[in-house]
């Protein structure tokens, strides 16, 4: 994919330094542009450059020609600058949602026994979402292919933040890691990696299959919830809180599948829509038990400090997806509103 159009001063800043490597100027990201930052977790600029910068470690940019870009170590100050700002305004989010996350002493004797109690309960309380529903009763055609197409930035890439885990992790959570992730991967058959899966069900809406038509509207609270991802997952200090945040997005996911494959269905929408669906109904009742028991779990027995970031992360995945589900809703109740008034 081609480096996005920036949409502010964050954005600008990135894109234009990777423009002009590796012949231009060594500039930094102006980090005073932070000032204009009201929230970051919807500022679409923000994430925006903290997305094009994490996007090095992945599959890059085709007009990004120096190979050396990913480890700039200028690039590195500007992406540690941003996400300082980030992961404060996350703790701060999870601080402010005390509900979520239960006191662990409360739960048991052993942080194993702790986390896994929590970890249940934060998940079980969370029913389908709103969107969810709304996708199965009221969506149109139209607002349907808007949530695929918001959701693409994620399944066009889905399970590779995790995957940067696999090495920073041992014993049994590894192994549970790696299970896990072998089905998201396909389980030995390309056709059925997930991310093609999910390929598959845009193309047969005539939706574009590469990234970048997606990635340029995306809204900042959807680049947030992979940002997120790439934030927990690329710093191994935060490794607990990624595996925290990978339990609590599998076992948030079943319920919701379901209710989106039955909006699939009411709007008669191609097979491979609902295939997608279909898959996930079913994995991710099996991932919830393998990232709650097999990954979380074995993780605290190997190493009990990481438990609070563990409940971090799970908290941090449902009240950052929470807030991108709510900026789509509102997004489409608005235009529902004035195509009503006018
Ligand atoms: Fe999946
Ligand atoms: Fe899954």
């Amino acid at each position: 994919m081609k480096l996005p159009e920036p949409c502010g001063p964050l954005s600008a800043g990135v894109v234009e330094t990777l423009r002009a490597r590796p012949h231009g100027p060594h500039a930094v990201p102006e980090p005073r542009a932070m000032g204009d930052v009201t929230y970051p977790l919807t500022d679409r600029d923000f994430q925006l450059a903290l997305w094009v910068l994490y996007e090095l470690h992945y599959r890059g940019f085709d007009d990004v020609d120096d190979p050396h870009a990913e480890w700039d170590p200028l690039l590195l100050v500007s992406r540690a600058a941003l996400e300082r700002t980030f992961e404060h305004t996350v703790r701060q989010l999870v601080q402010d949602t005390p509900a979520e996350a239960p006191a662990l002493d409360d739960l048991g004797d052993t942080p194993t026994a702790q986390v896994t109690a929590a970890l249940v309960r934060m998940t079980a309380r969370s029913g389908p979402s709103e969107l969810a529903q709304f996708l199965h009763r009221r969506a149109t055609r139209e607002e349907f292919q808007a949530y695929l197409s918001e959701r693409a930035v994620y399944h066009l890439r889905e399970s590779d933040p995790q995957s940067f885990v696999l090495p920073r992790i041992g014993g049994a959570a590894k192994v549970a890691l790696a299970e896990l992730q072998y089905d998201e991967y396909g389980g030995g058959r390309a056709e059925r990696l997930h991310q093609a899966l999910f390929a598959r069900a845009l193309a047969s809406l005539d939706l574009p299959t590469d990234l970048a038509p997606y990635v340029a509207q995306a809204t900042g609270a959807t680049l947030a919830s992979v940002n997120l991802m790439s934030l927990f997952a690329l710093n191994r200090r935060l490794r607990g809180a990624a595996m925290g945040h990978l339990a609590a997005f599998e076992a948030t996911s079943s319920l919701p599948c379901e209710r989106i494959l039955r909006g699939a269905r009411r709007l008669r929408l191609p097979d491979a829509v609902a295939d997608y669906y279909d898959e996930h109904v079913e994995a991710d009742a099996v991932h919830e038990q393998l990232a709650i028991r097999g990954i979380c779990a074995t993780l605290v027995e190997d190493e009990p400090e990481l438990a609070p970031d563990v409940i971090l992360g799970a908290t941090a995945c449902l009240a950052v997806d929470g807030l991108a589900g709510e900026v789509l809703l509102d997004g489409w109740r608005s235009r529902r509103e004035d195509r009503a008034a006018g």
